[in-house]
């Protein structure tokens, strides 16, 4: 697979990981100049989604290294090209987990890209010239306009960026069950990072009754007092779930390890589905009882449409919801991948890609 082509001139500082050991390291790449339909996009920040620490440490099998991670990107457009349409110079933009798809299959057509077999994303990807994505762990991005988004302009660029990924594949699933517009419904979420999160905050926004079911106690307090969520299972606690069999019409599971989603299942109310949106490297164990007996379903889905996106974002403006984030500087990314292994971070660290940082040599 090509790297890169001969179009490929913009040099970019940026980090990588090199190989699977996953450690971030300086690295120099060259990125594609600025085409017609495409936007340069100074980064000013990247969120550090879980699915970066897999890539990194090539958990899925599927890296190609270098691999620069980063799919939870903002910053400021500094160029645009002369077929581009709703993007000028100087916009507050965002970039999330996708760089292309092949806008002509049915998906594509209707604004479900993220479901075209073509999709490829902004990091470990291929784009359309054959070369290899690079992505949002580094000073800059050239993206086709059609894959990315304007940030409301009430809204932080750092606690933002985050939404690109955990913020939209957990929208998504909410608005595809009719869960945006009709309140009053429990819901349950499993595992409370990144993306569990920011899904406690749209459910409480959508008017529901949020659970967390959570490994950590010492998050009980916070998912209450700082989140607003009405009720917290530890599922190590028997008694806990126990007491919560049948109570829920929709979880969304969010854990990126392994774990076991009979305990989960049977917390379904009849009919009841299970949404799953984390992603771990071993397959599930799926039991049949819990299903034929309470006639609930099983689904997964990979984050949302580019106008979907845009759609979450200005629910989040009009709504003052961004992400709660411990900002870091780049020279911190090994430390932060190595406390978001350890489900030590409330709850999504964002690297400060234009921050001076003493200890780097590039910056
Ligand atoms: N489908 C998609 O489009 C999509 C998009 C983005 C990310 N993902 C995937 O979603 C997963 C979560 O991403 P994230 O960034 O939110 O990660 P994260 O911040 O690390 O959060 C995952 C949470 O899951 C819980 N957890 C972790 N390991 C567990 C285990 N073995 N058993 C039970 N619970 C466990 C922890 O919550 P508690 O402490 O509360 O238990 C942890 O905070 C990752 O696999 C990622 O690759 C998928
Ligand atoms: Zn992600
Ligand atoms: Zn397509």
């Amino acid at each position: 697979m090509a790297q890169i082509t001969p179009n490929h001139t913009l040099a970019v500082y940026g980090w990588a990981a090199l190989d699977s050991s996953g450690k971030i390291v300086p690295y120099t790449f060259k990125r594609r100049e600025n085409g017609v339909k495409d936007v340069t996009i100074k980064i000013l920040y990247c969120g550090i989604c879980h699915t970066d620490l897999h890539f990194a440490r090539n958990d899925w099998g599927n890296t190609t290294y270098p691999v620069v991670p980063g799919h939870e990107i903002t910053g400021v457009v500094t160029k645009v090209g002369s077929d581009v349409k709703g993007f000028k110079e100087g916009d507050r933009v965002g970039v999330g987990y996708l760089a292309a798809s092949c806008l002509h299959c049915e998906y594509c057509k209707t604004d479900q890209e993220n479901y075209c077999e073509k999709l490829q994303s902004t990091s470990n990807g291929v784009f359309w010239d054959g070369s290899i994505t690079y992505g949002g762990y580094s000073k800059l991005l050239v993206a086709d306009y059609r894959y990315v988004v304007h940030i409301p302009e009430n809204l932080p660029m750092d606690a933002a960026a985050p939404l690109l990924c955990a913020g939209i594949t957990v929208f998504n699933p909410l608005k595809d069950h009719g869960l945006v517009t009709s309140p009053g419904k429990k819901i349950g979420v499993v595992g409370l990072g990144g993306l569990g999160h920011v899904a406690v905050k749209f459910a409480k926004a959508f008017g529901h009754h949020v659970t967390v079911i959570s490994t950590s106690p010492s998050k009980e307090a916070e998912a209450k007092q700082r989140l607003g969520a009405h009720d917290f299972i530890l599922s190590s606690n028997v008694n806990q779930m126990q007491a919560a069999v049948r109570s829920l019409d929709f979880i969304l599971d969010t854990v990126s390890g392994e774990h076991a989603l009979l305990p989960i299942l049977e917390l379904l109310k009849v009919k009841g589905t299970l949404f799953i949106v984390g992603a771990p490297d071993k397959p599930f164990e799926l039991p049949a009882f819990p299903l034929i007996f309470g006639k609930r379903s099983v689904k997964g889905g990979i984050i949302g449409g580019i106008k979907e996106t845009q759609e979450m974002l200005d629910y989040c403006g009009k709504h003052n919801i961004t992400c709660d984030i411990e900002l870091i500087t780049p020279d911190r990314v090994n430390e932060a991948m190595e406390r978001l292994d350890k489900n030590d971070v409330r709850y999504r660290f964002v690297i400060d890609i234009a921050s001076n940082s003493n200890n780097h040599p590039f910056i």
